[in-house]
C-alpha cells in the first residue's frame, strides 16, 4: 500500500471527467422496476396520503403510466392492487377471480405497452378482511392451505399475461408449488421473482394505506416474515427458493438491508433485486417536502447505493422520476 504523498486519492476526484472515468457503479434506467398501485375505484386517480407523489391508478391512468414507462425505457412495472373493500373476505377469494383487478391491470399494461414487462405480487393481503398474506384460522396463518391458493392466484396471473410471478407472502414451499403448477399448465417461460428475504418490517406502513390493508391488519406478520436481526436465515431462504425454481430473488425492504443484498448477490450470483419500499419512499419525500434534504439528490444516491451493494435492479415508486433524470 503506497502512502501519502505518493498516493493522494483526491487526485482522481479533482475534475468531473476524471470522476466519471473512475466511477465504479452506474445506475441506468435498465435498473428500474416501477411499483404502481392500481385501483378498481379510482377514476382516474386517487392520492395516497402517506406517499406524496404516488397515486392509486384506475385502469385508464394505468394505461397512460405504461406508455410513459415504455417511452422512458423503464423495463418493467410491478402491480399492487387496492380493491373495493366490499370484495374482501376472510380467505381473500377475490385473488382467485380471473376477471379481477389484477388480471385486468395485466391486460391493460400489455395492450398499452407490449414491451414493458409485467410483474405481479402473489399474496392474499390486498384481498383479505384481516390484512394477512394467507388464510387465517384461529389466529394462525395456515401455510399449506395458503400455498394452495397462491398457486392458483399465480396461474390466473400467468393466464392473464403476467411475465413475472413474484410471491411476496413468505409461506414455505410456495416457489416449488408455483413452479410445478406453471410447468403443468404449459407456462414454461413464466419467470418467478421470489421475495425470498422479506423481513417483518415497519417500513411497509405507507403501503398498507396505499392498498387499504392497514386499518384492518390484525396483529403482525412475524410468524411468516423474517426477523430483522437475521442474516443466515436469509441465505437459507434464498437457497431454498432457487432450488425450488425461482429465476430471481428479492430483498425487502431495501436500504436498511443492503448488507443482505450484498451477501446474497455474492453467495449465489443470481439476479438479486431490492425493493425500496413505501416507508423508504415516504421518508425521502417527507424530508424533501420540509426542505431538510434535496429529494432528487437523495433519491439518486439511494438508488445508486443499491447498485453498489450488488443489486441487479430496484423496485421503486421513484422509477419514472429517476428515469427522467437518467434519460
Ligand atoms: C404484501 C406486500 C407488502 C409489500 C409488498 N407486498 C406489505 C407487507 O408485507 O405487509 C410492501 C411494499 C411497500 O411497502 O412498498 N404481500
Amino acid at each position: 500500500m503506497s502512502t501519502f504523498p505518493a498516493t493522494r486519492l483526491r487526485r482522481l476526484r479533482q475534475a468531473d471527467w476524471s470522476r466519471r472515468l473512475v466511477q465504479e457503479n452506474v445506475l441506468t434506467v435498465n435498473d428500474l422496476i416501477w411499483a404502481v398501485v392500481v385501483s378498481d375505484t379510482a377514476d382516474p386517480t386517487e392520492p395516497v396520503a402517506a406517499m406524496p407523489g404516488v397515486e392509486r391508478l384506475g385502469l385508464k391512468a394505468l394505461a397512460d403510466a405504461a406508455r410513459r414507462a415504455e417511452q422512458l425505457g423503464i423495463p418493467a412495472m410491478a402491480i399492487f392492487p387496492h380493491i373495493d373493500p366490499e370484495k374482501k373476505d376472510a380467505d381473500g377469494s377475490e385473488a382467485l377471480n380471473p376477471d379481477g383487478l389484477v388480471p385486468k391491470a395485466i391486460k391493460t399494461i400489455k395492450d398499452a405497452a407490449p414491451n414493458v414487462g409485467v410483474i405481479c405480487d402473489v399474496a392474499l393481503d390486498p384481498f383479505t378482511i384481516h390484512g394477512h398474506d394467507g388464510v387465517m384460522k384461529d389466529g394462525i396463518i395456515l401455510n399449506d392451505e395458503t400455498v394452495n391458493r397462491l398457486t392458483r392466484q399465480a396461474l390466473i396471473q400467468a393466464q392473464a399475461g403476467c411475465d413475472v410471478i413474484a410471491p411476496s407472502d413468505m409461506m414455505d414451499g410456495r416457489i416449488g408449488a408455483t413452479r410445478e403448477a406453471l410447468e403443468m399448465e404449459g407456462f414454461t417461460d413464466t419467470m418467478i421473482l421470489s421475495y425470498a428475504a422479506k423481513y417483518a418490517s415497519g417500513f411497509y406502513g405507507p403501503y398498507r394505506e396505499a392498498i387499504g390493508s392497514g386499518a384492518v391488519l390484525q396483529g403482525d406478520k412475524k410468524t411468516y416474515q423474517m426477523d430483522p436481526a437475521n442474516t443466515e436465515e436469509a441465505l437459507r431462504e434464498v437457497a431454498m427458493d432457487l432450488e425450488e425454481g425461482a429465476d430471481m430473488v428479492m430483498v425487502k425492504p431495501g436500504l436498511p438491508y443492503l448488507d443482505i443484498v450484498r451477501r446474497i448477490s455474492e453467495a449465489f450470483g443470481v439476479p438479486t433485486f431490492a425493493f425500496q419500499v413505501s416507508g423508504e419512499y415516504a421518508m425521502i419525500q417527507a424530508a424533501a417536502a420540509n426542505g431538510w434534504i434535496d429529494g432528487d439528490r437523495v433519491m439518486m444516491e439511494s438508488l445508486t447505493a443499491f447498485k453498489r451493494a450488488g443489486a441487479a435492479g430496484i423496485i421503486t415508486y421513484f422509477a419514472p422520476k429517476a428515469a427522467e433524470i437518467l434519460t
